[in-house]
């Protein structure tokens, strides 16, 4: 046992059993953590059961049954809740079912699927729960709100009514180490957006429908699977009302590479342009860009330029990298352009097109320049980046150009 766990009652007999993960430098093998992350799990003692929410990533199972073990003992668990099937969160759910001989996992239909598949759970130890199920554990009870897609097909939320806590895993999470509650961390509603960039905003509609059925619980404590715990819960709330439902701002982002310059000349151009017209601008070299920070401004941006030089045929695989993560991630981007320039015959410019046209995004216009950009070509920048500050302000009847070799 060792006695300098940190064990954190963050409600009325609600414990904090997770872990810090300081030392994490990625997520999903490819988002950059640069304050780490926590995996949250938390106790709550009724008077005559216990509960366990949620478990701990791989390398971190000794530590919850140790921080367990400081506030009851693991083995007189009486249910596992399992509002997620991922490993950060269920990876330890065999060696709790192990030690703990009357625990029964709770879990949502699909979760039962997972825990039976991963965790290797027998039908016998599932309680299979769905939403306006609850569970009382004497003078506390667990409610259980189905949230799907939140963020895989399973998961749901945990409700303590008693308290006022709600267990939301991943929704509302933020990779970080740093800060038990919100307040104890000053970026982290920067960080809280980056996470909801990378992992929610694909899932706007399910989302929405999730704020929608917690809407009638003044919550008081906010208790996500990462990062800190909210005794403030309002302000996170509030941005996650806007986020799911696609709010932009007057804002762009301007992403390019560039192996000789003259893209790199042009983005900063438009750029430039731009932020004279009085939007704001957050230009990513796509060359040493850290991923989670372009995912945190796709959460509101209206506008993306993307810029690349034509190599073998194509986008430079880092311009296509990031048109893919566009893809995948679903922003709410209204408008794009293209910047690029090319020796030969080209083809970034298609290939950009290719990738963003199906996106529902309006793609406002294209600049693809034969060799080094010149007066002219910097002209046809600066009459793009007019084009499309019209439409991100709004304006009806702007015009835009469009390079010959995408006509
Ligand atoms: C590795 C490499 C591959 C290239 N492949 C193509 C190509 O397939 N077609 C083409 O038109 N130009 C090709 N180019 C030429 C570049 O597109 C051209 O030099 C462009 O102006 C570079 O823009 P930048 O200054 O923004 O890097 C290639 C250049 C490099 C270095
Ligand atoms: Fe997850
Ligand atoms: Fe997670």
């Amino acid at each position: 046992m060792d006695e300098t766990r940190h064990v954190e009652e963050i409600a009325d007999s609600v414990y904090w059993v997770g872990a810090r993960d300081w030392d994490r430098k990625t997520f999903d093998a490819f988002i950059p953590l640069p304050q780490g992350t926590t995996y949250n799990a938390y106790l709550v003692k009724g008077r005559e059961h216990t509960a366990l929410i949620d478990t701990v990533n791989p390398g971190f199972w000794k530590q919850l049954h140790e921080k367990v073990d400081k506030v009851d003992s693991l083995k007189n668990l009486r249910y596992l809740v399992m509002n997620h099937a991922e490993p950060d969160h269920a990876s330890a759910v065999p060696y709790v079912m192990g030690e703990s001989p009357d625990a029964t996992l709770v879990t949502t239909a699909k979760g039962a699927k997972m825990a039976k598949l991963y965790s290797k759970v027998p039908d016998g130890r599932i309680l299979v729960v769905k939403d306006g199920d609850a569970i009382d554990l004497g003078g506390k009870t667990l409610a259980f709100i189905e949230a799907p897609w939140l963020h895989w097909p399973e998961t749901m939320f945990t409700y303590l009514p008693e308290d006022r806590v709600l267990f939301s895993c991943d929704y509302f999470g933020a990779h970080t180490a740093f800060g038990m509650y919100d307040d104890e961390n000053e970026g982290l509603l920067s960080l809280a957006k980056r996470y909801y960039g990378e992992i929610m905003m694909p899932f706007g509609k399910p989302g929405q429908k999730a704020l929608e059925k917690i809407e009638p619980l003044d919550i008081r404590v906010l208790a996500p699977s990462h990062g800190p715990v909210y005794r403030n819960p309002g302000k996170i709330v509030d941005e996650y009302r806007r986020w799911t439902a696609g709010e932009t701002k007057e804002k762009a982002i301007v992403a390019f590479v560039s192996m000789w310059g003259t893209t790199d000349r042009m983005a900063k151009a438009m750029a430039e342009a731009l932020a004279n017209d009085g939007i704001e601008v957050c230009v990513f070299n796509l060359q040493g860009a850290d991923v989670g920070d372009i995912a945190r401004e796709l959460v509101d941006a209206r506008a993306l330029v993307l810029g690349s030089p034509t190599v073998l045929g194509g986008l430079h695989p880092l311009a296509a990298y990031a048109a893919s993560l566009v893809k995948v991630l679903r922003p709410p981007l209204k408008y794009a352009a293209f910047l690029g320039s090319y020796g030969w015959g080209g083809g970034a410019a298609r290939q950009a097109l290719e990738l963003l046209g199906p996106l529902r995004i309006d793609v406002v216009g294209a600049v693809d320049i034969n060799g080094p950009a010149d007066g002219e070509a910097m002209g046809k920048v600066a009459d793009l980046a007019r084009a499309l500050s019209a439409k991100i302000k709004g304006a009806t009847g702007a015009t835009a150009r469009t390079a010959e070799s995408i006509a």
